[in-house]
C-alpha cells in the first residue's frame, strides 16, 4: 500500500519507490505539509519538521501561547485570514461579506485506482500505470462547507496529482474567488525559477531567473493557456542540469485562464501555487452544489532536467492521452495552409494530394477556407457545410478522391469562433460572448461563441458531426485564432458572470469529448494560431498540438526545444516549410528542416507541386528515413544534451524504449570556422551493447564507425567538422542526423 496514515502522529505518507511526500494534520487541524522529495522510510512521526516557535511581528491562532501560528509553518492548502499573510490557496466569501475560515481534518479515505473529475480533463491510472488515491476532507463547521484535497500517486512516476472538490453541505450560498489546484511550501528558497513564455510565433522559450523574496508569477487572463504563458513552470536548484541535480516542476492540466506562482516569504519558505487565475473569478457555491477544480501535477527529481522531461513525457503518453491514437506512430502529413492559403480549387487539392502520395506522406489536410461563404477570414467562420463554389462535390466527394488515393483526409475547424458575416451569427446574435451595451473587440475579425450556453455546443456538435461523418473524416485540426474579451455570458444571471471563463471552457471540453466519443478513430490536432493553448488539458482530447505558426528551423529549435521540458515529442506538430521561411524570411536547408521537424510529429506544409526533382527526392528519402525510426522520434527517449540558455549548438538526442536505437540531431545555428573539437557523451544508452553509427546525409549515408554504449557515454562521440567554414558542406543553419544501432 503506497499510502500511510500514522494514527498516533496523524500524519500520511504517500510513497513509491521514487518519491515521499508527507502530510501532517497540525495541532488547530488544519494540514500542515513535511516534505516532498526523493523516497524517505516510512517512519511514523515527523512532528520535529513543524517548527513552530515564537517570532516577532506575527500573530498566533491560540490566546495564551506564543509558538503557533500559520504565518510559521508548512501548508497544504493554506487560508488567508487567520495568522498566515502569504498568498492563500482558497477564498470562500460568505453572505456575511467574511471570508475567514477554520477547515479542520474532518476524515480521510484511500482509495485503490484514481476516480475522473467530471468534465475536465485528467490523467488516469491503468493496470500497466496503478494509483492509489488519498482524500482527505477538511470541514468550516460554521458554514458546513467542505473541501476534499485529493493526491493520487502512480506506482511508476516520481509525479503526484492533486485536486480540490468544494462541497457546499450548509444553507448559505458561499461565492469561492479562489480555488488553486496546487499549493506546496517547499522549506527554503534556494531554486531557480524556469518559466515558458514567448508569444505568436515564438512560444514557450525558456526564461530562468533566480526565485527572490516576495511573489513572481506567470498567469493568463485571456481566456486560454495562450502563447505568451505556459500553465508548467520549474523551481530547480541552481547548480541543477540536464543531467543532474534536483528540480519541481508542476503543471496544470486546463486550457483556461491561470495562475502560476511561487512566494517567497522572511523565512526563505517558498510557497508554490498553480491553479485557475483568481483574478475574475468567482463561483457561486450554492447548497448542495460542489465546484471541482482541474487536476495538478508536481514533479520531482533529482536526477536533472531531462529526467524531469521524461517523466512528464512518461505519464501524458500512459496516463492522459486516450483512445485509438495513444501509443500510435503519428502519419505523415501534408497541409495545405502555407501551399495555397485561402487560393485553392479542388483540383490544386488534388494536385498537392498526389504528388504527397508518390513521396511517402499518409494524410491529407485541408485547412481554412472550405465552408460557408469563407473566401478570406473576414466571413464565413461558424457555418460549418461545405462552400460548393469552392469545392464543387463537397467535402465527401473531396474525400473520397483523396481516399481513393490511398491517402487519409483530414479537416480543419475553428468551432469556437464566428465572423459576424455569417448565418449562424445572424440568426443567433445572442450566442457571442459580449457584455450587454458595451462595443465588442474582434480579432481576426472574428468573436468568440458562448461555449457557456449548452444549445451553442449542440448546435456545434450537429453540424461538425454531419462534415465527419459525410466525408468519413480521419483527422480534425481544432484551431483557436483569438483570445476572450468583454467577457460575459447573456445566458447567466449577474452573480454568476465570475463563472463564464471557466463554464466556456468546460464547454470546449465537452464539445470536444462528445466529438471524440461520436468519433472515436479521428485523430485530433489542437492549434490556437499555432501554440496559443499547449497544454495538458488539451492532451487529454486531442494527442497532438500544432506547436506554433513559426515553422523555420531555426525558431522551432527554441519552440520545440522549450516545449520539450513539459510535453512529449509525440504531442509536437512539426512540419517542413519553404524557405525563405513565411515567417521569418530565414533561408535554412532542406536537410536541417527535416531534421527539426523528424523530434515530433513530422508533417509538410508548403507546395510540393512547385518543387524541383532533386528537392522533391531529398522530400521522399526524409519520409523514408523518418517512417524507420518513427516509433523512435514519437515516443522514444528524448534528451536535450545542450543546457538550457545555450543558444549556438544544440544537440537533441532521442533513444528507443529498448536502448537499441538512438538518434542524435545535431543543429549549428551559425556556422564556426576552423572550428574547436567537439566529442558529446551519449547518456541513455545500453553500456555493454555495440553500436553501429550512420550519419546521414542528404547524398547518402555514412559510416561513423562502432563503438560499444559505455564508450559512448564515457569518452563520447566525436563529432567535430574542422572544414567547417572552409567547404560548401556546412553552411550557417547547418545539421547533422547520426543514426546508432546496437548490433
Ligand atoms: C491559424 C493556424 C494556422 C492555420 C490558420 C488558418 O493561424 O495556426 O495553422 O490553420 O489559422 O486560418
Amino acid at each position: 500500500m503506497p499510502i500511510q496514515y500514522h494514527i498516533q502522529s496523524q500524519e500520511f505518507h504517500l510513497y513509491n519507490d521514487q518519491v515521499s511526500y508527507l502530510i501532517r494534520v497540525l495541532e488547530n487541524g488544519q494540514l500542515g505539509h513535511l516534505y516532498y522529495g526523493a523516497r524517505i522510510p516510512d517512519e511514523a512521526d515527523h512532528g520535529y519538521l513543524v517548527e513552530n516557535t515564537y517570532r516577532p511581528m506575527t500573530t498566533y491562532v491560540s490566546p495564551d501561547d506564543y509558538s503557533f501560528s500559520l504565518s510559521n509553518v508548512q501548508q497544504e492548502y493554506p487560508p488567508y485570514g487567520t495568522s498566515d499573510y502569504r498568498h492563500p490557496a482558497y477564498e470562500v466569501k460568505q453572505a456575511n461579506g467574511s471570508t475567514v475560515t477554520n477547515f479542520t481534518f474532518e476524515g480521510y479515505q484511500i482509495i485503490n485506482g484514481k476516480p475522473q473529475l467530471t468534465g475536465l480533463p485528467a490523467t488516469y491510472a491503468s493496470s500497466s500505470h496503478p494509483a492509489t488515491t488519498l482524500e482527505i476532507a477538511l470541514v468550516d463547521q460554521l458554514t458546513q462547507v467542505k473541501m476534499i484535497l485529493s493526491y493520487s500517486i502512480f506506482s511508476d512516476s516520481p509525479i503526484i496529482a492533486r485536486n480540490v472538490r468544494f462541497e457546499n453541505h450548509g444553507k448559505e450560498t458561499v461565492t469561492l474567488t479562489t480555488a488553486q489546484s496546487l499549493s506546496v511550501d517547499l522549506p527554503d528558497a534556494d531554486y531557480e525559477w524556469v518559466q515558458f513564455s514567448g508569444a505568436w510565433g515564438r512560444e514557450r522559450h525558456p526564461h530562468v531567473t533566480p526565485l527572490r523574496p516576495g511573489l513572481q508569477a506567470v498567469d493568463s487572463l485571456r481566456g486560454a493557456s495562450s502563447h505568451m504563458q505556459n500553465p508548467f513552470l520549474i523551481l530547480k536548484r541552481p547548480q541543477t542540469t540536464e543531467m543532474s541535480g534536483e528540480a519541481y516542476a508542476v503543471s496544470l492540466v486546463y486550457s483556461g485562464n491561470f495562475l502560476a506562482q511561487a512566494e517567497v516569504n522572511e523565512y526563505d519558505v517558498t510557497r508554490l501555487q498553480i491553479g485557475i487565475n483568481p483574478f475574475h473569478f468567482a463561483w457561486q457555491l450554492t447548497p448542495g452544489t460542489n465546484f471541482q477544480t482541474p487536476e495538478a501535477l508536481i514533479a520531482y527529481t533529482e536526477k536533472g532536467l531531462n529526467d524531469l522531461s521524461q517523466s512528464f513525457h512518461r505519464l501524458y503518453n500512459d496516463c492522459l492521452v486516450r483512445g485509438a491514437w495513444q501509443h500510435q506512430v503519428r502519419p505523415v502529413l501534408i497541409n495545405n495552409w502555407e501551399a495555397t492559403y485561402f487560393d485553392f480549387t479542388e483540383e490544386k487539392l488534388i494536385a498537392i494530394a498526389k504528388q504527397a502520395k508518390k513521396l511517402g506522406i499518409e494524410l491529407f489536410v485541408l485547412d481554412d477556407g472550405w465552408f460557408g461563404e469563407r473566401m478570406t477570414e473576414t466571413d464565413g467562420l461558424g457555418d460549418w457545410w461545405p462552400n460548393p463554389k469552392r469545392l464543387p462535390n463537397g467535402i465527401a466527394g473531396l474525400a473520397n478522391q483523396i481516399h481513393q488515393l490511398g491517402l487519409k483526409f483530414g479537416l480543419w475547424f475553428e468551432p469556437e469562433m464566428a465572423n459576424r458575416n455569417s448565418k449562424l451569427v445572424r440568426q443567433h446574435p445572442d450566442w457571442l460572448i459580449q457584455t450587454p451595451n458595451r462595443p465588442q473587440s474582434q480579432g481576426r475579425r472574428q468573436y468568440v461563441l458562448d461555449l457557456a450556453q449548452p444549445e451553442v455546443i449542440d448546435y456545434l456538435f450537429d453540424l461538425i458531426a454531419k462534415v465527419l461523418h459525410d466525408g468519413q473524416i480521419d483527422y480534425v485540426k481544432w484551431d483557436m485564432n483569438r483570445n476572450m474579451s468583454e467577457v460575459y455570458s447573456l445566458a447567466y444571471p449577474a452573480n454568476q458572470q465570475g463563472e463564464i471563463f471557466h463554464r466556456y471552457i468546460l464547454g470546449v471540453y465537452q464539445l470536444y469529448e462528445r466529438l471524440r466519443q461520436a468519433f472515436p478513430k479521428i485523430l485530433f490536432e489542437s492549434c490556437a494560431s499555432g501554440g496559443g493553448r499547449f497544454d495538458a488539458g488539451m492532451l487529454y482530447y486531442a494527442p497532438q498540438a500544432w506547436t506554433s505558426d513559426d515553422s523555420d528551423a531555426i525558431e522551432r529549435l527554441a519552440i520545440q526545444g522549450g516545449t520539450s521540458y513539459g510535453y512529449p515529442l509525440s504531442s509536437m506538430g512539426a512540419h517542413v516549410s519553404v524557405t525563405p521561411n513565411e515567417q521569418v524570411g530565414r533561408l535554412t536547408p532542406l536537410n536541417t528542416r527535416g531534421n527539426v521537424a523528424y523530434f515530433g510529429d513530422l508533417g509538410y506544409e508548403l507546395d510540393i507541386t512547385q518543387m524541383t526533382p532533386a528537392e522533391l527526392a531529398q522530400i521522399k528519402a526524409q519520409i523514408e528515413e523518418y517512417k524507420r525510426y518513427r516509433s523512435v522520434f514519437q515516443y522514444g527517449n528524448f534528451y536535450r544534451l545542450t543546457g538550457l540558455g545555450q543558444a549556438k549548438l544544440i544537440n537533441w538526442l532521442v533513444v528507443s524504449q529498448d536502448q537499441r536505437i538512438a538518434i542524435l540531431g545535431n543543429f549549428k545555428v551559425l556556422n564556426d570556422v576552423n572550428a574547436p573539437y567537439r566529442r558529446l557523451r551519449i547518456p541513455g544508452l545500453k553500456a555493454d551493447f555495440r553500436y553501429h553509427v550512420t550519419e546521414v546525409k542528404p547524398a547518402g549515408k555514412v559510416n561513423r564507425g562502432s563503438f560499444t554504449g559505455q564508450e559512448l557515454a564515457r569518452l563520447g562521440l566525436v563529432i567535430s567538422d574542422a572544414s567547417a567554414g572552409q567547404t560548401n558542406e556546412t553552411t550557417d543553419f547547418y545539421s547533422r542526423c547520426f543514426i546508432l544501432e546496437a548490433e
